[in-house]
């Protein structure tokens, strides 16, 4: 198990994406029902967030249901939906007393009335807040987000709001749900599998991917520890030469 002091206080990524995968198959593993293995990852949802901000990590963006999740059967989706106003509901004072942000990419609207309005009051309630923002990916999609995105560019054309020509990267960018966030640096993916599964396909162009066969009810503190000093362990070219990046290092 890797300790502290292993890890470099000075090297700690800003922004850390989860994409939380395994609660079903944990579950199994166990004879139990996968919404159990949901349920499960609530604590490990309350684990991270606590040690992220403990550790340093300025943004966490957690992968909590994605635009496909809504075909899952209604059963898990109604779970899902009442696991999350349950934990907004419950968090709220230990948020604010934690100094967390909390803020959500995706498409909030599309949540039930009641999730919606106490995630509407929490991020009110944190909105001042200096410490750590807590992220969740709600009803979020890449290829939806970035088709919102070039929609309203497009409207904003026609209505003579914007050129074309002035449309850049960094135009784009302040389109999408993570407007005003730094991309992320580290993206984490529990339970093994190996793809991106429409998370964020922009933002995450140049970030150090760590996958890890851990389900995420069984990923804890310790196990964020390894991936940040995986992470630090990394040599970031971003399309430069390893020489060119050693001599702005030194
Ligand atoms: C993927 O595992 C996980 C999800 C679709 C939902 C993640 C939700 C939580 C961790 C709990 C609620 C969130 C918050 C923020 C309170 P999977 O079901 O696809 O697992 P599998 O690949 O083993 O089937």
């Amino acid at each position: 198990m890797p300790s502290l002091p292993e890890l470099d206080k000075n090297n700690i990524p800003t922004h850390v994406a989860i994409i939380m995968d395994g609660n079903g198959r944990w579950a199994q593993d166990r004879g139990l029902p996968r919404v159990m293995g949901h349920k499960a990852g609530v604590k490990s949802v309350n684990a991270i967030v606590r040690a992220a901000g403990e550790l340093g990590v300025k943004v966490l963006t957690l992968y909590a249901f994605s635009t496909e999740n809504w075909n899952r059967p209604p059963v898990e989706v109604q779970t899902l939906m009442s696991l999350l106003k349950s934990y907004l509901e419950k968090e709220l004072e230990s948020l604010v007393k934690n100094d967390v942000s909390l803020r959500c990419t995706g498409q909030k609207e599309k949540l039930p009335q009641e999730v919606q309005k106490v995630l509407n009051q929490v991020i009110a309630r944190t909105s001042l807040n200096k410490g750590l923002i807590l992220n969740l990916a709600l009803s979020y999609g890449s290829r939806n987000e970035i088709t919102m995105a070039a929609r309203c560019l497009a409207q904003k054309c026609c209505a003579g709001e914007i050129a074309v020509e002035d449309i850049s990267e960094e135009v784009f960018s302040e389109h999408l749900y993570t407007a005003g966030l730094a991309d992320p640096d580290l993206l984490i993916r529990t339970g093994g599998e190996h793809r991106l599964s429409n998370f964020l396909l922009w933002q995450a162009s140049y970030s150090e991917l760590y996958i890890t066969n851990t389900r995420w009810p069984d990923f804890d503190k310790d196990h964020l520890i390894d991936a940040l000093i995986d992470y630090q362990d990394r040599q970031r070219r971003f399309g430069k030469t390893t020489e060119q990046v050693l001599v702005k290092e030194s």
